[in-house]
């Protein structure tokens, strides 16, 4: 039976469910791709008595310059220390999965040329979209397209934020508070609420969709701590509703970007994306218009864009 063994960097929310999905399902997994996959360390810097101690270490070496070790997965987040891993892992050979969407933006080019040199896969489906399979698609079975525009709800919080000032007439402040408590935005929310947490994502579409790298910081980005009941109801009374919008169209062969507060008609398959969900609305030449739909985040559905990077990697062996 053909191995691959797996270091995860971080068993946090993201690196713990794809852990639990490694495990749970180990023989589905091993049934579908002839390949077994092993979790052999797993770094951290706390005591975790959910996880076996003879896999875990504190000594970020012992994956990345470790010859059992053939995937790295990176669930750290932040642009640093993670980016530095990855290149350290790719540099030492091995692949990497990862769902950071912060250092896979800021780090775009030195990764992918640092994957390519050192001829290792660079994987990173979960950084976009969480569990909706949406860069696969863009890679896969919508790559005979040429792409003309995209538009992303794919910032789960500020999507539930607008929803219930929507459903509910509540004010931006109070929704806010209740979201935090619900665990649906963080303590800090200013990486989603301004719309940094989709300009990243949105680097990430534009690299694959038009191979053209803009930097987060040069995306037009506006966040929805402005927006006010008035606003909401203005749009209602024509008809649409506010979502923030990852949008970018190629208009005279030049791509043009943004993410913003967007009316979007109710008509529109985005104006139906409620609450905490995600969706991806790409228009291709050939295809027409498609939507992915589904989690944007959570341990499990973002785990399994992880595993399911391995698993490409596994059929690659
Ligand atoms: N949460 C989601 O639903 C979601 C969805 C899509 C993408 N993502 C992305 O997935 C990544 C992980 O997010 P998460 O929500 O899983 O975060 P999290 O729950 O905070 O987990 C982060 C993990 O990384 C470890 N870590 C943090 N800084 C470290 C450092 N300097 N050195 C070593 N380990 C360090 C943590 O430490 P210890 O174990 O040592 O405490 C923890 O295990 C982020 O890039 C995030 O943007 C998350």
């Amino acid at each position: 039976m053909k191995k691959l063994n797996i270091g995860i960097l971080g068993p946090g929310t993201v690196g713990g469910g794809a852990y639990e999905i490694l495990t749970k399902n180990h023989d589905l997994i091993q049934k579908r791709t002839g390949v077994s996959l092993q979790v052999v360390k797993i770094l951290t810097r706390r005591s975790r008595p959910d996880l076996p101690a003879d896999l875990l270490t504190d000594d970020p070496d012992d994956i990345l310059n470790n010859p059992d070790v053939d995937v790295v997965v990176e669930t750290i987040g932040g642009i640093q220390p993670a980016a530095s891993f990855m290149l350290q892992a790719m540099n030492h050979g091995k692949h990497v999965v990862t769902a950071n969407k912060a250092a896979v933006a800021a780090e775009y080019r030195e990764l992918t040329k640092t994957a390519a040199q050192n001829n290792v896969k660079f994987l990173f489906e979960a950084s976009v979209g969480g569990g909706i399979p949406v860069l696969t698609s863009i890679e896969g079975a919508l790559s005979g397209n040429n792409f003309l525009e995209v538009m992303g709800i794919v910032n789960g919080t500020t999507n539930y934020i607008l929803t219930k000032m929507t459903e509910e007439g509540s004010d931006y402040s109070e929704v806010l508070k209740d979201a935090q408590e619900k665990g649906f935005a963080e303590a800090d929310p200013t990486s989603d609420v301004e719309g940094i947490d989709a300009a990243n994502k949105l680097c990430i579409l534009m690299a694959l969709l038009f191979d053209k790298y803009v930097a987060p910081s040069e995306i037009p980005t506006t966040g929805i701590s402005k927006i006010t009941g008035a606003d909401i109801a203005s749009a209602a009374s024509e008809g649409c509703k506010i979502k923030l919008i990852a949008h970018a169209a190629l208009k005279n062969g030049q791509v043009v970007c943004s993410v913003a507060p967007e009316r979007i008609p109710d008509s529109h398959p985005l104006a139906g994306v409620s609450n905490e969900f995600n969706a991806v609305y790409i228009t291709g030449d050939m295809v027409g218009e498609v939507m992915l739909y589904g989690k944007g985040a959570g341990a499990l559905p973002t785990g399994s864009a992880i595993v399911g990077d391995i698993i490409s990697i596994a059929k690659e062996l």
